[in-house]
């Protein structure tokens, strides 16, 4: 960037992990709205809290209030929700953070982005899995309803693509089996990730 000079902190980042005394992860829920992505990730979010992690949600319907407010689900609009919370999701991951976000995240290439953004090692695709037919049955929302009745432009599913992911690092059939049986699923995927690998003093 012209006339922009990026600095590097004195803290280093495996003193933060050490002072974290755990390894950074992003855990990126992917799939259809009222798939079950913020339901589990509340509670995955929960459960590491109280067992010690330092952990933080971003969820798509939080973060479109605050910080992506400005934004319009047009591809283009959803790219950049993407790119925000792939840089914030980074920061605080170079904090030292666990992270979870749960979003739509239609679009193979923006999930990717996400991706590279963070570092491959440090990301994990969580797809949540569940059928349109049934995801429109529950409408939690009503918003479904309302994209039917097309007063919900470019709702995901409807009038909007869903890409579905090609190499996710786990699937939760949410159609098929209860949260109890995802959220289990999900916490023996993440915990063994979150140990950190070697434990040093900070000077
Ligand atoms: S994403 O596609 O850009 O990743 P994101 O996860 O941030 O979407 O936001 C999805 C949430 O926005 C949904 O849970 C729903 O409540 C709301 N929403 C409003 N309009 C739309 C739309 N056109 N398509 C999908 N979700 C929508």
């Amino acid at each position: 960037m012209k006339n922009i000079y990026p600095f590097k902190s004195k803290v280093c980042y495996e003193q933060r992990k050490q002072a974290m005394q755990q390894e950074p992860r992003l855990f990126w829920l992917t799939g259809l709205s009222g798939s079950g992505k913020s339901t589990l990730a509340m509670r995955l979010e929960h459960y590491l809290f109280h067992n010690g992690s330092k952990v933080f949600l971003l969820d798509g319907d939080n973060i479109r209030n605050g910080l992506c407010r400005d934004l319009t689900f047009t591809a283009q609009d959803r790219k950049e929700n993407m790119r925000r919370v792939g840089e914030v999701a980074n920061l605080m991951l170079e904090a030292g953070l666990i992270v979870i976000c749960a979003f739509i995240s239609p679009y193979v290439t923006e999930r990717q982005l996400v991706k590279e953004i963070v570092g491959p090692e440090r990301f994990a695709e969580v797809y949540v899995n569940c059928s349109l037919q049934v995801c429109e049955q529950r409408d939690t929302k009503g918003l479904y309803a309302k994209a039917r009745k097309g007063l919900i432009p470019n709702f995901t599913g409807i009038s909007a693509p869903y890409e579905t992911p090609e190499n996710p690092d786990i699937i939760l059939k949410t159609d098929q089996e209860s949260i109890e049986n995802s959220l289990q699923k999900l916490i023996t995927f993440v915990e063994p990730q979150l140990k950190l690998q070697k434990q040093m003093k900070i000077a």
